[in-house]
């Protein structure tokens, strides 16, 4: 994505930076978005599986399962991306630089 749409790299920290680092900034934030759109995708997968479970007729179990395999695809296609583009796969919003969220059990 070019610099000039991403709002991140137009700030004064940034115009500061080496291009080493700017590189950095943006494997980092591509590591994000790609990751937030697979989270996305998953919850998709999830929630298209549940419509699977509450329609109440074979036909729309059908219908509805079509979608799952969409949203599955999806969730494969965007695998790659946070795995070997990236520095890592981040959590649901998680921002980049940010350290992350303890989870509570
Ligand atoms: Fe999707």
């Amino acid at each position: 994505m070019p610099d000039e749409l991403q709002p991140a790299l137009r700030h004064d920290v940034v115009d500061k930076m080496n291009e080493a680092e700017k590189g950095e900034v943006r494997r980092n934030l591509e590591a994000w978005r790609f990751s937030q759109f697979m989270h996305g995708e998953q919850g998709a997968l999830i929630c298209t599986a549940k419509i699977v479970q509450t329609v109440p007729d074979i036909d729309s179990k059908f219908y509805a399962a079509t979608q799952v395999i969409d949203e599955a695809r999806h969730v494969e296609g965007l695998q790659p991306l946070t795995s070997t583009k990236g520095p890592a796969r981040l959590p649901a919003q998680q921002q980049p630089g940010q350290p992350a969220r303890r989870r509570h059990s």
